[in-house]
């Protein structure tokens, strides 16, 4: 899966600027299931027709092979043959959305057993001819026992089938069953999404299987390494389509329950896992063209694809998808790839193997509506999704716990493949902000975990789910770059391509690409301090990073375990340690150097010895996953060279030194007056990176002081840096009448307008204001789609209801996903507090607001001064309410909890949380329980932060305005 929702930041913040739109903060989507289970775990017995009693079993707890959530290992699939026939309209009796479904299975027995399990949620069975849910056949006219009980365990999802004598080892079998499920609005395996179209409201039927919920749409042995065949046939009305994994191989019009319909039946798939399966019956339109024979379709809305929104991917998919073949030299082995946008998704996007879904936003552009930021996560959404198609979908981790692996090399890639797609926009450097100092946050908390698993811990669904978070995706893309980095990449591919050709079709465990790495690098010449096995262990198998600190006095260079709070205790037992083996690139004075290796706790490298006006710099374009320190003469030096010439340090350097400096004061490594010191150059700094980065860290001083006397010499400060950045834009841009060239030079002018608006600069302000009016009084929007969120969110933090309705009208009738967006997290700007309540109440009601949406609405709403106590409130009050209701797979907990509570730094605060967390101990937090840890620490090490630097920071920011005045 891709990233789930992203926060454009640039708008919540009328108080805390943005940084805006400019990079998707991905926040890691969970699908978030199985909440019902508690309401709903009861045995349902089956029922005795055919005369016979059926008796189920004493329910001895947990014992029983049904009670594992792991299948055994007796039974292998080979094939499904399976036929599903959603409705697009309520039943007229129980107003309720269904599917029916038949499904044939045939497997192999691998093992004697006389017991059947197969993973089946939230289906009714029919009751078959010898009264049980299923019927048993042999292949080949063995001897087939007959079925004894059949019964639904809810809480572990399994159909169970008591048999009365054993199916033998080596044998075939058959399972025909045939059943009802609920086409649900909840986001996961086969459900509804519904749209309006030309003001008639539109239903179509979709899946999201990954991880848990292809049992949802057809029972079935629903782990990754349980591959097999499948042969889909979908029944569907007249006028719709219907697609899946396969090529659609004829459509007929028959006959069916006195109704004339469609079906559709599609080839054979490859052997493949459940997860990638998708089913999807719609009235949509599509644009395709062929590249060496694969046949690409994109499809969409009508109205999308007439206006052309779909043109975009369909132009960079054929190049991804020969980027990536020549990658892992492997051509792609399906004959078509299929993707489609869906008005209702949970996730970013969904790697379906040949059917790829998109939520409309990561797939539809448009040149009016989509800002460069939107065009980027498009083409990088796609190539993430494309690189699944080899890594992920043909080579398949064998169980969840390697999620890691999956997402964090997708999202390494999707930099490669965009890269690909748009040479210029030097895309692959924006994964040190997107997501290497992204999850250092997240990373630097001792509530942090370990890349890897095991396996045996990874058991039910909501811990399944649990993985797909920051550190699966971010650190993983990390530590791959890195990897990817120090073998050289001739190397990484050469591994790569050998591992991908050995399992195709099969499974693995992440050691296996190791040692496919390693083999690649003992026929080449890469040097390297240990194996690659024994290198990446200390990066996978141990929480956090190391701080390199280097002494350019005497060449002493140490590493230890970077932590937020310091005074945290790391009560996880590391068996390295918590030291690493550290690649380290760096250059002297702007003369790049040998690469050295870090592989104890502390070494001597003498060629660090820098003395008079040189200076060193470590870890070049942050390809090692870990900040560094230096001693006071060097960061000095490294100052003065920012403040006279910064360009002798490359840019993504430049970012770095300002993110690992404020980090470094959280954690008390550097004071904190140094960490700002590393801002006052920004007034000649034209360039994005090192902006954005200084952004998001003083974000963290927006969130701590915005309601505090810090605030005002901190807008004045500010505003005097950016003044220079604003006035450049002003000028490249011909007063604000054209668009600056660079992907970006767009980027920081967001920056610019955001920041010089959010501390007061009247002449941005105005400027901003009259934008918006020129579109409220003409209903002709003057402005560009790059600026709109942060334009948006400032004339709505300006204006009152007037200006709120009207963006709220505008919402409502968006015809393309992106504009809706915008407004969306615009709205969360306003600074009334009556509107913003009334706000919350829309994000649970979900005519007004998706519920794919909700969660990220609300954390906008959080991240709004005004909002932040009203969002908390709303949480808390609603927590029983939104769990339950909004538990099937649409809220991202672990993004609501951390989103709401970011900003925390009272004893006050503290309290609140730790009252919320005692009074839902029940309820329960699902996949945002580890969130509810991380926040109460987060709070903890935000009061103590605040006390010790709140005097300081204060009287910096009042100094540097009077110097800079
Ligand atoms: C599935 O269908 C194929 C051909 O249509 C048939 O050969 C096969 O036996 C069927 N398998 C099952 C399990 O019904
Ligand atoms: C399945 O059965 C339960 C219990 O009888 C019923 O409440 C539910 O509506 C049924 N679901 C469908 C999709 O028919
Ligand atoms: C798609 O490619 C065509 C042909 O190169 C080009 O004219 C068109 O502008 C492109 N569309 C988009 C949205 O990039
Ligand atoms: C794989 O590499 C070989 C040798 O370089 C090349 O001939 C072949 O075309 C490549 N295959 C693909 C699918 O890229
Ligand atoms: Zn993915």
């Amino acid at each position: 899966m891709a990233k789930g929702f992203f926060i454009s930041k640039a708008v919540g913040i009328a108080g805390i600027f943005v940084g805006i739109a400019a990079l998707s903060t991905i926040i890691a989507l969970s699908v978030v299931y199985s909440q019902e289970r508690s309401k709903n775990n009861q045995v349902s017995p089956t029922d005795g027709g055919g005369g016979e009693t059926t008796t189920k079993p004493t329910p001895t707890p947990s014992n029983e092979p049904w009670d594992q959530y792991r299948l055994p290992k007796t039974l292998v699939p080979d094939h499904y043959n399976v036929t599903l026939w959603p409705r697009l309209k309520p039943d007229p009796t129980t107003q309720l959305y269904i599917f029916k479904g038949v499904s044939s299975v045939e497997f192999e027995c691998v093992e004697d057993t006389d017991l059947i399990l197969i993973h089946s949620n939230k289906l009714n069975y029919t009751t078959l001819e010898n009264g049980k849910f299923a019927k048993l056949s042999a292949v080949n006219s063995a001897s087939v026992p007959s079925i004894r009980s059949s019964w639904l365990q809810t809480e572990t999802q399994y159909l169970v089938l008591q048999l009365d004598g054993k199916l033998v080892k080596g044998q075939r079998y058959q399972l025909y069953t045939e059943f009802t499920g609920e086409l649900a609005d909840d986001l996961g395996g086969f459900y509804r999404s519904v749209y309006t179209e030309n003001g008639v409201q539109k239903v179509l039927a979709t899946t999201q299987m990954q991880p848990t919920d292809a049992r949802k749409a057809f029972p079935c042995f629903d782990e990754p390494a349980l591959k097999a065949y499948f042969f889909i046939t979908l029944i569907h009305e007249q006028g719709t389509v219907a697609l899946s994994n396969g090529r659609e191989t004829g459509t007929t019009t028959v006959s069916l329950d006195g109704q004339t319909v469609l079906k559709t039946e599609f080839e054979r798939t490859e052997k493949m896992s459940t997860y990638l399966l998708a089913f999807i019956v719609s009235d949509y339109d599509h644009i395709s063209s062929t590249i060496d024979k694969v046949n690409i379709r994109i499809f969409a809305r009508k109205p999308a694809i007439a206006a052309g929104q779909g043109d975009y991917a369909l132009n960079i998919t054929g190049p991804i998808l020969k980027f990536f073949e020549n990658y892992y030299n492997s051509t792609y082995p399906l004959p078509k790839s299929d993707q489609i946008a869906i008005p209702d998704f949970n996730a970013g996007a969904m790697e379906n193997w040949g059917l790829i879904t998109y939520r409309e936003t990561a797939l539809l552009y448009d040149e009016e509506f989509s800002s460069n930021s939107n065009k980027e996560r498009i083409a990088t959404i796609i190539a993430h999704e494309l690189a699944h198609m080899w890594f992920g979908n043909l080579v398949t981790l064998r169980w969840w716990n390697d999620l890691w692996l999956n997402e964090g090399f997708a999202s390494y890639v999707e930099y490669l493949g965009a890269d690909k797609a748009e040479p210029s926009w030097n895309v692959k450097d924006l994964i040190v902000l997107g997501d290497v100092h992204r999850v250092f946050a997240v990373d630097a908390l001792t509530s942090s975990h370990p890349l890897s698993s095991k396996e045996e811990d990874i058991q039910k669904p909501a811990q399944i789910s649990e993985l797909f978070d920051a550190i699966s995706y971010s650190k993983g893309a990390s530590v791959l770059r890195m990897l990817s980095d120090f073998l050289t990449e001739d190397v990484f591919t050469k591994g790569l391509q050998s591992y991908l050709q050995q399992f195709a079709f099969g499974n693995t465990v992440y050691t296996d690409l190791w040692k496919h790495l390693q083999m690649a690098v003992d026929t080449s010449a890469v040097d390297l301090p240990s194996s690659v096995n024994d290198i990446m262990n200390t990066w996978v198998l141990q929480m956090g990073f190391p701080v390199v600190t280097i002494d350019t006095s005497t060449g002493l260079v140490s590493q230890k375990h970077f932590l937020l709070d310091p005074d945290a205790e790391v009560t996880t037992p590391s068996e390295f340690n918590y030291e690493w083996i550290v690649p380290i690139k760096w250059m002297k004075t702007g003369a790049v150097q040998n690469p050295k290796w870090l592989s104890a706790k502390s070494a001597t490298i003498s060629e660090m010895v820098t003395g008079g006006s040189d200076w060193l710099l470590a870890n070049l374009d942050v390809v090692g996953y870990y900040r560094v320190n230096y001693d006071d003469s060097n960061w000095s030096k490294l100052l003065n060279a920012l403040n006279t010439n910064h360009n002798v340090i490359p840019v993504i350097n430049r970012a770095q030194l300002v993110d690992d400096a404020f980090n470094l004061a959280r954690a008390k490594i550097i004071p904190t007056v140094q960490a700002l010191e590393t801002t006052l150059y920004l007034k000649n700094e034209r360039d994005y990176m090192p902006w954005e980065s200084a952004l998001n860290n003083l974000d963290f001083f927006f969130l701590m002081f915005d309601r505090s006397e810090v605030y005002g010499p901190m807008q004045d400060y500010l505003r005097s840096q950016v003044t220079p950045l604003f006035q450049h834009y002003k000028t490249i841009t011909s007063n604000w009448s054209e668009v600056p060239k660079g992907h970006m030079d767009q980027y920081n002018q967001v920056n610019a307008i955001s920041l010089a608006c959010n501390t007061g600069l009247k002449e941005c302000q105005d400027l901003v204001q009259g934008w918006f009016k020129q579109w409220m009084d003409t209903d002709i929007n003057p402005i560009h789609a790059n600026l709109r969120s942060t334009v948006y969110c400032n004339a709505i933090a300006a204006g009152g209801a007037t200006e709120w309705n009207f963006a709220w009208e505008k919402f409502k009738n968006a015809t393309i996903a992106i504009e809706a967006d915008k407004l969306r997290a615009a709205l969360a700007c306003t600074k009334q507090p009556w509107l913003l309540n009334r706000y919350l109440e829309y994000t649970v009601d979900p005519d007004q607001i998706r519920k794919q949406d909700g969660t990220s609405t609300i954390i906008y709403i959080a991240q709004n001064v005004v909002g932040q106590s009203l969002a908390w409130d709303f949480v808390r009050a609603r927590w029983n309410y939104i769990f339950t209701q909004y538990g099937g797979g649409s809220f991202s907990f672990s993004n609501l909890i951390n989103g709401v509570t970011k900003r925390f730094s009272t004893e006050f605060e503290l309290q609140q949380l730790r009252q919320f967390k005692e009074d839902n101990a029940e309820v329960g937090f699902g996949s945002g329980t580890l969130a509810v840890d991380q926040s109460i620490e987060r709070t903890q090490a935000n009061m103590k932060w605040i006390e010790e630097n709140k005097a300081n920071v204060l009287k910096w920011f009042t100094d540097a305005t009077k110097v800079t005045a």
